[in-house]
């Protein structure tokens, strides 16, 4: 990535990653992502704020070498994934007198995530100081943000705070001033959407304090920052907040046909009684896009057929991911067709019980659907009609 500055005395050293396409082997990058890093220059001392994955780790140390670096006195390491701190045994190798700067339950993630030895670290409490001379870094713990010991850092002179997975996007530009436009909260909300949303009512807690830090300036590990933080604070406050759109969501499979018949009908109910519909077919779609439609919308029909008694694979994968993320969704049901019986409604609705949901009456048919499946398909989408209108007034 190149070496760009953000102002005087920071300068992002991080890199691009433009061409990886999963996360986590399970969450897809359409567009990429990036690992930023910042160096913070004060007159007394040099901080590295996060670093990269280790797979970019020479393109860290070649920014530093490049821009002629020959201390770095604290790495600041605000979370223990590694595509923050696996660079840090290389930066450590490379400038032998740097400290780790992090909380206790950072350092115990790094001890044992990159088998760092104990005497590397500093450990910071929350709200503590550290100088770099005319320059101060102030330490926020903000757990959850995703992980226990996720924490963020204010530059305090410049008003900048550094919030690492918080705020971010996986998305690689060539800028990390990319405008702030449509593409970008995208990306920041499918990123939100993908680690952020089973956190949300703890989230809601740290955007009060990002309110009170005020910061002039985001710039986080992942994606552009942001130079004007009430766009981002406020789109994450309308994620994490329990307002719906009365948008439903049916993510399905078929295997022959009958459980795609009985979505099709219900789509098209659903469309002619002026209710928002968006169906995805899950042997193609975007786990991704998924997600980013669980943040807001109210309802959720799973489309699943039985296979050897249970319910289909892909259809059983999908309500395990919605189960992990959490949506605060209000109704959910479950539609399919099965060849002779089986428990598919008994293992998906025991596979999604972390949803706090009204669980509307599931359609479960034999066969291909007749008069009477459709019949019961336009009773289903009449109920949702009538949730999604009381969720409009
Ligand atoms: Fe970008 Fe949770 O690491």
């Amino acid at each position: 990535m190149a070496i760009e500055k953000i102002t005087e005395r920071v300068t992002s050293v991080g890199a691009q990653d433009w061409h990886r396409r999963l996360f986590d082997e399970l969450i897809p990058l359409p567009d990429g992502t990036s690992y930023n890093a910042y160096l913070v220059k004060g007159s007394s001392a040099t901080a590295l704020i996060d670093t990269v994955d280790p797979t970019k780790q020479k393109e860290l140390l070649s920014n530093l070498n490049r821009l002629g670096v020959d201390r770095i006195d604290y790495v600041i390491s605000h979370h223990g994934e590694q595509d923050h701190s696996g660079a840090i045994p290389a930066v450590l190798e490379a400038f032998p007198e740097a400290q780790v700067v992090t909380n206790a339950k950072c350092k115990t993630m790094l001890k044992e995530l990159l088998l760092l030895p104990d005497e590397k670290f500093k450990v910071i409490s929350n709200e503590a100081s550290l100088s770099l001379g005319d320059l101060t870094l102030q330490f926020f713990d903000m757990p959850w943000v995703h992980w226990p010991e996720t924490m963020v850092t204010l530059l305090k002179e410049e008003e900048i705070l550094f919030s690492c997975d918080f705020f971010g996007s996986h998305l690689a530009s060539s800028s990390l001033f990319e405008k702030i436009d449509e593409t970008v909260i995208s990306s920041a909300k499918r990123y939100f959407a993908e680690i952020m949303m089973p956190f949300s009512s703890t989230i809601r807690n740290h955007l009060k304090k990002v309110r009170e830090l005020s910061p002039r300036m985001i710039a986080p590990s992942h994606g552009p920052v942001h130079k004007d933080p009430s766009v981002i604070v406020g789109q994450y406050e309308d994620w994490t907040s329990d307002v719906k759109k009365p948008v439903v969501l049916v993510p399905f499979v078929s295997m022959h046909g009958s459980t795609r018949a009985m979505v099709e009908h219900l789509v098209d109910a659903l469309s002619e009684r002026h209710v928002k519909v968006k169906p995805f077919d899950l042997t193609v779609a975007d786990i991704g896009e998924l997600a980013i439609n669980l943040v807001d919308s109210a309802v959720l029909v799973l489309g699943v057929p039985t296979v050897l008694g249970g319910p289909h694979p892909v259809a059983l994968h999908a309500a395990t991911l919605v189960n992990a993320l959490r949506p605060t969704i209000p109704y959910v049901t479950m539609i399919g067709s099965y060849g002779w019986g089986g428990n598919t409604e008994g293992v998906i609705k025991e596979s999604l019980k972390n949803l706090k949901t009204e669980l509307l009456t599931p359609v479960m048919i034999k066969g291909h659907p007749e008069e009477p499946a459709f019949d019961q398909l336009d009773k289903l989408a009449d109920e949702i009609a009538s949730k999604c209108k009381q969720l409009d007034n």
